[in-house]
């Protein structure tokens, strides 16, 4: 005889075995364990607190919910499809410790406010890590900015070479970047800080409960206000998912990035044995399949942001069992987000970056060329005009195999008579790199004054 289902009343025959497996979670839900004890903590304070029930009902189901965390956490819970989801386990679980009383624990609540608690407390431990992480990361590539101030590489459009710049400017640009994320990442705090816990299976309960003793127990800022938005949202987990989403885009640009500039033709950068793969046919390759599967990695979490859209897209409210279908894909993008941030970080920190490689490579090319129209629209002439002075030198240079920096001065000053000796230095990279320093430009001065606002902005952020 199978055991009875803790909603068993009302049916006559049971659900087949196949049947009941599609529609269990505990596969999955059972990472939720520890969020469903403390939930049932707050809960059993508050029904004792309120008289719900009597004190030592409380404290006797109290005491037990402790044990099986205690059990928990030393892994010595086991959980039974046939109880279908977490909490009918938990609460099963505690009835074979405590006995009958264990049934009072359910008294003004449902499975509905408890999921959706469950979730949000476990969305808001892993947004705290979320930030945490992404501090460090934004603190590597600020080091990294730090050690390249006059480090010149190429800048590209279209990945043409555009005009030199600072690696010390390219690793700000993704500081940035990474910094709105963690913005992102903490608004979505805010939204997910809230408890649903006693709006009870929709509609409320005429129970005398407290909601704002067990938010407060729980450490939520405030209760929801609404009960049937209390059971029925999954903004919270949708904000989160498409927070992470850009956040994998981001990581996945940088990623790809890092993969062309440790290619033979780029050759910019080196990663580290501990971040590098080999090949098991070919001896001589050093792979960066870390970096490629964070690239690779970014689609699961956009897969999970779209299949969470199309699940609530046309819900009616309150609780559908399709919610149940929230969990594998948040749990899901935590994951990924969580690792791929510090293996991210890690190789960052531990690759080597080929100055005079990335010098080199600005060099023989014409990413200079706006060096000498600037220079001419400095002297006067408007800027069109020297712009097509320019392009025209360039296809002569390229027609005949050199670059600007090889046209000799008498040729120059046939272009121009304003052009003097001083334009060879205006060519360099170095000196191209360094003068930008209008707001946000790559010139020294300006990522200086960036790198400061970084440190400000991040002692700001680990005060958190
Ligand atoms: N396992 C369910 C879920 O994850 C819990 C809520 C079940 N509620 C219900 N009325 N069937 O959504």
């Amino acid at each position: 005889m199978e055991a009875k289902k803790l909603w068993g009343g009302r049916f006559e025959a049971s659900l087949e075995e196949w049947v009941e497996e599609f529609g269990a979670s505990i596969r999955f839900d059972q990472k939720l364990a520890k969020y469903d004890i403390q939930g049932s903590l707050a809960h059993v304070q508050m029904l004792g607190a309120t008289g719900v029930i009597s004190l030592e009902e409380a404290q006797s189901i109290q005491a037990g919910l402790e044990e099986l965390l205690n059990d928990y956490e030393a892994g010595k819970l086991v959980f039974d499809i046939q109880n279908e989801d977490i909490h009918m386990n938990i609460e099963s679980l505690l009835t074979e410790k405590i006995g009958s009383v264990a049934g009072k624990l359910h008294t003004a609540r449902s499975r509905n406010d408890q999921v959706a608690t469950d979730m949000h407390l476990y969305l808001k431990d892993t947004l705290f890590q979320v930030v945490d992480k992404l501090t460090n990361l934004r603190q590597t590539l600020v080091n990294l900015a730090q050690e390249h101030i006059e480090t010149v590489m190429p800048g590209y459009t279209h990945l043409q070479h555009a005009q030199p710049i600072s690696f010390a400017q390219h690793m700000l640009a993704y500081y940035n970047m990474f910094s709105r994320d963690s913005e992102r990442f903490a608004f979505n705090i805010q939204h997910t800080d809230i408890s649903p816990l006693g709006a009870a299976a929709l509609a409320g309960t005429t129970f005398p409960i407290d909601r704002q003793l067990t938010s407060d127990l729980m450490g939520f800022s405030h209760p929801y206000t609404n009960s049937l938005d209390a059971v029925s949202d999954r903004d919270f987990i949708l904000e989160f998912l498409s927070n992470a989403s850009i956040l994998m885009m981001h990581m996945s640009r940088l990623c790809e990035e890092i993969i062309n500039w440790c290619s033979h033709e780029y050759k910019f950068v080196t990663l580290s044995d501990t971040f590098s793969t080999g090949s098991s046919i070919m001896p001589q390759k050093k792979n960066p399949d870390m970096a490629e599967l964070i690239r690779g990695k970014t689609g699961r979490v956009y897969g999970n942001l779209v299949g969470m859209l199309t699940v609530m897209k046309s819900l009616p409210l309150t609780y559908n069992k399709d919610l149940q279908e929230d969990k594998e894909g948040m749990f899901d993008s935590a994951e990924t987000i969580l690792v791929s941030i510090d293996i991210l970080a890690g190789m960052l920190q531990s690759m080597t970056v080929h100055k005079e490689r990335m010098a080199q490579s600005t060099e023989k090319d014409f990413s200079n060329a706006t060096e000498l129209a600037d220079y001419l629209a400095s002297k006067g002439l408007p800027f069109r005009q020297a712009h097509e002075i320019v392009g025209k030198l360039v296809l002569e240079c390229s027609k005949a195999g050199y670059y600007l920096q090889d046209v000799p001065l008498e040729r120059y000053q046939e272009i121009s008579s304003i052009i003097g000796p001083d334009i060879y230095t205006a060519l360099e990279s170095q000196t191209a790199v360094s003068r930008r320093n209008s707001l946000g430009g790559t010139g020294f001065e300006s990522i200086r004054w960036q790198i400061q606002q970084a440190k400000e902005q991040l002692s700001a952020s680990k005060g958190l």
